[in-house]
């Protein structure tokens, strides 16, 4: 699967969310996540990013690998929603992203 990092937190451009075939980019408060299941790893999304946060799983940088369980808890209690913009945005990030220092412009 792909992974969203660091680069997007309180970035959150979105250009990401127009590529996705499958509508598997969601919406946290501070960044967005990748829904890991549902993720066809058609890669799409990551050259669009402007701030190059998008990854898949093999290339996530080493000091960002905890983003690829921020990825996976983010769906803890949301499941499988089976599509982002019927969900819409959410105010939920996993503990550490909500505890990281403001970041961004
Ligand atoms: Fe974030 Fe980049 Fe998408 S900043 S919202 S991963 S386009
Ligand atoms: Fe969508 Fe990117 Fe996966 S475009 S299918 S989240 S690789």
């Amino acid at each position: 699967t792909y992974s969203i990092a660091e680069p997007c937190v309180d970035v959150l451009d979105k250009a990401c969310i127009e590529e996705c075939p499958v509508d598997c980019i969601y919406e946290g408060n501070r960044m967005l996540y990748i829904h890991p299941d549902e993720c066809v790893d058609c890669g799409a999304c990551e050259p669009v990013c402007p701030v190059e946060a998008i990854f898949y799983e093999d290339d996530v940088p080493e000091q960002w690998s905890a983003y690829v369980g921020a990825n996976v808890d983010f769906f803890d209690d949301l499941g499988s929603p089976g599509g982002a913009a019927k969900l819409g945005k959410t105010d939920y990030d996993p503990p550490f992203i909500k505890a990281l220092p403001p970041m961004g412009e």
